[in-house]
């Protein structure tokens, strides 16, 4: 069929030059690492890219091998069937990973694994035409999408690991859990091991059985296959020798007598305490080098809670075993192995002149908020320290007209104070909320000041909460407190002011909110002198034009409701009051279930008529991000920036963004490699299989001038007049509709679109 054909020669050309990208882009690489060889710390990619496609199948190695470096080893746990073949399933029990408890539903037994008796379906009760022609694999995590299930991916053997993919896999490595399992039921792994070394080239072979590593020892070649050591828990019994893992890693000597390296778990060499904080680094790396043996990392995978010392930035966890004073482990063993990849070639040894791309302006989301409580001082030092540009503080007024910054109006949430004698002064103002609240205008300034901030937990519907350890630390600013941290800071290029709620509290609390936040900023000096760029930022227009008549800073329009696009005559409006445009993530990448269906016409439009575009908001919780991303802040800001062509981001973890702007293979140009391409907005929906695609959405409106037009700012008002309206400025859902006009957007994603299709013509 001439499509599949064109699909094949377009994917071996857009890997191709990938690979080059990849090849030019090590060599620039000067600083020397500290791993025993001195070479770049190699990418495990465990079952393939097992965090997005089932384990162990052929579209999560295909993805592996399209999205890493290009020496990317493909890690297979080997199984082995009644006749003896050699399968990779991640567990000696096949039913979470395969199909197999569905078709055999009465093949379930108990057997002793490890002399503990356990229950399920093991591979040793069926052949190899059972498993590989009726079987297939199935997502066995259950907190990743199974959607990609339906697609009947079969199960592989060793052989079509280095056989049946394209590109040809460089490195393979053999994970040889249970020999003395497989010896007690009359299967020899040690005979697979041999006799598969003969037709494949096999470059590891770890297991965490000694007795194992030591029968094949002599018999396969040192020099075309290094044997490693497996570790497991501290306190399991290895259970050939009968000693824990814990005594063994005392006894490196020894380890060197079979094998040439070791696998150990992550918190072997960085452990977290009981509340998931890092403790300091263990000696293990340079003591395994000194012994000569080589180290490799494992349980790297970005979709869970992350030790809060990484501010859940995947990228930076990675780093940390690569990049530090003392060592860098020589590889590490990763389940999205596009991090490690980006972190190994793009991130690690950043060159000291390297500036970095002006793109994105990153801005900051209630400063470094997901580090600390918002709009504390503790999260502007930060924020600042992470690389901001721009800082920002959301404007509220206080009751003795102090502004101040605090991330709502609506004192709950951000702070302490309905613990606090304050409580009683819950009110209700339908035009700011449905429900009652405790409002910063029912405060004195001296009375916001005695409150204790809380940090913010946007995803605790998901028990992901941000550092405990910053809970309530640091202390609110007024407006003018902030502005004289922001022009004493020398780094950051400017501030974001916010200013919502001003008609209400004009007509209702005889506040101008304009005015006092013209005053500040005239007498911190930043009308003209500076330096430092003034963004104002409003989701109501009245309030850009009430600056627009009294000063002249960039007025910022935030687009608050989700759209596809909108009419060049409300572009135009737009320009009269605006000089920049705010949106959301899903108004440039619409979602539906988590996956993103294309491209919208907003940045586009925004665009042609000269408005720069910044996008909101930006997390490192992977729960924020659609599944495109894969569970990576990085890949996330990478997409919307490189693919979207936003202009900047407003993010709460401002050093994820300002590291990723700093990185060195944006200097790449167009042979930037695939782990540092966008994504391919709406590539992933197409390899769900039709029956379980989550229904199309209707698209998001297109922005009309309606939508824009507002009356002019009341007048303030003398007295305080309660007045009854209907008016609510409630967030739009952020989920929601979608199905939009699809757009390319980059190339990593549309190859494994193709490789697919092609694997299914096959
Ligand atoms: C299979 O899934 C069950 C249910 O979540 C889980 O308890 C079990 O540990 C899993 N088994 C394996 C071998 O992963
Ligand atoms: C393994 O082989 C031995 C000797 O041939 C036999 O006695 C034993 O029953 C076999 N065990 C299993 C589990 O098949
Ligand atoms: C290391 O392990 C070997 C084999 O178990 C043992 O003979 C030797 O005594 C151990 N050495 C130390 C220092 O524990
Ligand atoms: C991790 O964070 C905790 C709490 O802030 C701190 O005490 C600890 O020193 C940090 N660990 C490392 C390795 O920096
Ligand atoms: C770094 O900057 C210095 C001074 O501008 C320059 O001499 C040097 O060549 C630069 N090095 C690199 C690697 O760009
Ligand atoms: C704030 O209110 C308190 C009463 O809660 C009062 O004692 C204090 O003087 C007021 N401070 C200011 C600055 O108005
Ligand atoms: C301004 O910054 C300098 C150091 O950069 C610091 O010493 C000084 O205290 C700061 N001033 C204020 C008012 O924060
Ligand atoms: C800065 O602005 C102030 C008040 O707006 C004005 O009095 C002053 O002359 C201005 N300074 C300069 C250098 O333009
Ligand atoms: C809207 O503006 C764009 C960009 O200037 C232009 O290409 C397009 O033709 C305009 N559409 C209409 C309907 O005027
Ligand atoms: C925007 O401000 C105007 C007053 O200028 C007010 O009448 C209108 O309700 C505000 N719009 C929203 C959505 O809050």
């Amino acid at each position: 069929m001439c499509t599949s054909r064109a699909a094949v020669l377009l994917f071996s050309l857009l890997v191709s030059s990938a690979i080059s990208a990849l090849v030019s882009a090590q060599k620039s690489t000067t600083t020397p690492w500290r791993t025993l060889s001195g070479n770049p710390p190699l990418v495990i990619a465990r079952g393939g890219f097992s965090g997005i496609f089932p384990d162990s199948s052929s579209a999560a190695y295909s993805l592996a091998l399209m999205t890493s470096v290009p020496d990317v080893v493909l890690w297979c746990d080997v199984q082995l069937t009644k006749d003896g073949a050699g399968i990779c399933a991640p567990d000696v029990k096949l039913e979470n990973s395969t199909s197999i408890a569905s078709l055999f539903k009465d093949m379930g037994k108990t057997y002793s694994v490890n002399g503990v008796p356990t229950q399920g379906w093991f591979s040793i009760d069926f052949t190899l035409n059972d498993l590989a022609n009726l079987c297939t694999v199935i997502q066995g995590v259950y907190s990743r999408t199974s959607k990609f299930d339906g697609n009947l991916f079969p199960i592989f053997t060793v052989q079509d690991v280095v056989s049946q993919l394209k590109p040809r896999p460089r490195a393979l490595w053999l994970n040889i859990q249970h020999d003395m399992f497989f010896t007690q039921h009359n299967l020899s792994m040690r005979s697979f091991v041999i006799s598969t070394s003969r037709s494949v080239v096999i470059d590891y072979i770890s297991s965490p059985e000694v007795g194992f590593l030591r029968s094949i020892a002599g018999r396969v070649s040192p020099t075309r296959t290094k044997l490693i050591f497996r570790f497991m828990g501290q306190d399991d019994i290895e259970p050939s020798i009968k000693q824990t893992y814990g005594s063994l890693l005392k006894n490196l000597t020894f380890i060197k007598t079979f094998a040439s390296g070791i696998l150990v778990p992550k918190v072997y060499i960085w452990p977290v305490d009981v509340n998931n904080y890092l403790q300091a680094h263990t000696s293990l790396v340079s003591d395994a080098h000194k012994a000569g043996l080589t180290v490799f990392a494992a349980d790297f995978v970005n979709d869970v809670p992350l030790s809060y010392n990484y501010s859940f930035d995947p990228v930076a966890e990675t780093l940390s075993y690569i990049d530090n004073d003392a060592f860098s482990v020589d590889g590490v063993l990763s389940d999205f192995p596009i991090t490690p990849s980006a972190a190994i070639d793009c991130f690690a040894y950043p060159s000291k002149n390297s500036s970095g791309q002006a793109m994105p302006l990153v801005i900051s989301l209630n400063g470094a908020s997901g580090d600390y409580p918002g709009c504390t001082d503790l999260a502007y030092s930060q924020a600042i320290s992470d690389g901001a540009d721009i800082i920002d503080c959301p404007v509220q007024m206080s009751k003795d007209r102090i502004p101040f910054c605090l991330s709502s109006i609506n004192l709950i949430g951000s702070s302490n104070v309905a613990t606090t004698q304050f409580r009683d002064r819950m009110t209700t103002a339908p035009e700011i909320q449905s429900g009652p609240g405790i409002f910063s205008f029912s405060l004195n300034s001296s009375e916001i000041q005695q409150l204790r901030p809380v940090i913010a937990s946007p995803f605790s519907q998901y028990k992901i909460f941000r550092n405990p350890a910053n809970r309530n630390v640091g202390n609110f600013l007024s407006l003018s407190s902030f502005l004289t941290l922001a022009k004493n800071s020398s780094s950051i290029s400017g501030v974001l002011i916010n200013i919502e709620n001003a008609a209400y509290l004009a007509k209702d609390q005889s506040l101008s909110i304009t005015d006092a936040v013209l005053d500040a900023l005239s007498k911190a000096g930043f009308n003209n002198q500076t330096g430092k760029k003034v963004m104002i930022k409003s989701t109501n227009s009245s309030v850009l034009m009430k600056i627009k008549e009294n000063a002249n800073y960039e007025l910022v329009y935030e687009v608050d409701e989700n759209i596809r696009d909108a009419t060049n005559a409300t572009v135009l409006d737009i320009k009269d009051f605006a000089d920049s445009v705010v949106v959301k993530k899903t108004s440039v990448f619409p979602t539906n279930e988590a996956f993103l269906t294309g491209v919208t016409d907003v940045v586009t439009k925004l665009h042609a008529f000269k408005l720069p575009v910044y996008v909101q908001t930006f997390s490192n919780e992977f729960v924020s991000q659609a599944w495109d991303f894969f569970s990576d802040a990085t890949v996330e800001v990478n997409s919307f920036v490189m693919g979207g062509e936003i202009d900047g981001v407003i993010t709460d973890f401002p050093k994820t963004s300002a590291s990723y702007k700093r990185n060195k293979c944006l200097a790449l140009g167009s042979k930037i490699p695939a782990y540092m391409s966008p994504v391919q907005a709406g590539s992933l929906l197409e390899v769900i299989p039709r029956p379980v695609l989550p229904p199309a959405q209707a698209p998001y409106p297109v922005l009309t001038e309606s939508d824009v037009a507002e009356p002019p700012l009341p007048a303030v008002q003398k007295a305080l007049a309660p007045t009854a309206t209907d008016g609510s400025t409630a967030e739009a859902p952020s989920q929601g509709k979608s199905g939009q006009p699809k757009l390319p957007a980059g190339i990593l994603l549309s190859s494994v679109v193709m490789l697919l299709v092609t694997l299914f013509l096959l």
